[in-house]
């Protein structure tokens, strides 16, 4: 049977932290990441105690190792500078960041030479976030921007495989790393340099610098838009982001089932929260387009995120049908608004670009150029 956060949560609860307090309630444990029998989790705690915690470290890989179906476990310990804590790890990420102003407080070095960046989000996984981020980010260069793409799902990086990309990136100077150009796209992310068997153990602390880092220490050069691709969520990541990056604004995917649009709702929550604007509402796998005979049929009840985004007072972008096509062009990193420019889904996914374009061309450089297909 998989191993479940709960069990792993309830060994934890056994294990007591140098002041006597069960760890779950120490205040101390990042979010704990599960896969497929793997445990990965950090204690964040002060600087000054790290000796007295090592031991409880230990205890508490020990704990979950002795789980029934645990395969591995990883606990990491991270030292908090003092002033700093208080609170989990999430909301510790944000705190201890280095510009950890909140976005309403404090305008954020933009990236430079970036003009606009947008990020793909959803507080659900595999609603097809990725999918939606690479044929945006086309849809964009095809209405003559300059458009790079970052993945910042850094537990599991997508961008490899939506458009793939198996070169590893190459260093400029030694210090700066130089994106890889896919279909006109500028594109950085961390599956360029990790292996895909890589078991990716990270802790907050550790997500926030890599993002930063390929934020950063990437030679973007001259973008009108960057599309980030982000993890599902509403954890470190997004934080990060938020607090990172100038975000222009949020578009936020999801599929038209009542559970996905709690999800959807809280992602429109998170980033009206930090004051990042949501640009709109994607609805995907709306319908399906019976590939054959090209009947329509609505089989989750679509147009719920059409009547959940008017019910929020955010934009509607529109909505992509459930297809065969995209399915299997997006696994093969063949895009379909790159690789089928005259089909009726590309239509769409352009059509959901002008209207992200038109909400952020206050500061886009929207000079139009003849695209080539790549
Ligand atoms: N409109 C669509 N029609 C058919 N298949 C789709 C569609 N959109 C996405 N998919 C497929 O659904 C799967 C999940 O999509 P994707 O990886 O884009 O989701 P995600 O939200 O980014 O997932 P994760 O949360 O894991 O990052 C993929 O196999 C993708 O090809
Ligand atoms: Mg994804």
């Amino acid at each position: 049977m998989a191993v479940s956060k709960d069990q792993v949560l309830a060994a934890l609860a056994k294990v007591p932290s140098p002041n006597g307090v069960a760890l779950p309630d120490a205040r101390v444990l990042s979010d704990v990441v599960v896969s497929d029998g793997k445990v990965f989790f950090s204690l964040t705690v002060d600087a000054g105690a790290v000796k007295a915690w090592e031991p409880v470290r230990k205890a508490a890989e020990d704990a979950v190792r002795a789980i029934s179906g645990v395969q591995s476990a990883l606990v990491a310990l991270t030292a908090e500078r003092s002033g700093a804590s208080g609170g989990r790890p999430q909301q510790q990420v944000g705190q201890s960041a280095p510009r950890a102003a909140h976005p309403a407080d404090k305008v954020q070095p933009g990236i430079p030479g970036v003009d606009a960046v947008i990020a793909v989000a959803s507080g659900k996984g595999g609603v097809g976030k990725s999918t939606t981020a690479v044929n945006l980010a086309l849809g964009l260069r095809d209405l003559g921007l300059k458009v790079g793409m970052l993945d910042a799902d850094i537990y599991g990086p997508s961008l490899p495989k939506l458009l793939a990309i198996r070169e590893k990136p190459q260093t400029i100077g030694g210090t700066r790393l130089k994106p890889i150009e896919r279909y006109g796209l500028t594109v950085m992310s961390i599956g360029f340099l990790i292996d895909e068997e890589t078991p990716m153990i990270w802790r907050g602390p550790m997500v926030m610098s890599a993002i930063t880092q390929m934020l950063r220490e990437v030679e973007w050069g001259k973008l009108d838009v960057m599309v980030v691709d982000m993890p599902p969520g509403t954890g470190d990541a997004q934080l990060t982001m938020a607090q990172q990056v100038p975000l222009k604004g949020a578009v936020i995917v999801s599929t038209p089932q009542d559970l996905a649009l709690i999800d959807a709702r809280r992602g429109v929550a998170m980033f009206k929260r930090v004051n990042v604007p949501v640009l709109g509402v994607v609805e995907n796998m709306s319908y399906f387009l019976c590939p054959s005979c090209g009947t329509r049929s609505d089989i989750f009840g679509h147009g719920g995120a059409q009547k959940e985004a008017e019910r929020l007072g955010v934009p509607f972008l529109g909505e992509v049908p459930l297809h065969m096509t995209i399915r299997e062009k997006s696994d093969a990193g063949l895009p379909v608004v790159a690789t089928e420019p005259d089909s009726p889904h590309t239509k769409i996914y352009r059509e959901i670009a002008v209207k992200v374009r038109d909400q952020i061309k206050g500061s886009a450089r929207a000079a139009p150029k003849i695209v080539v297909e790549a």
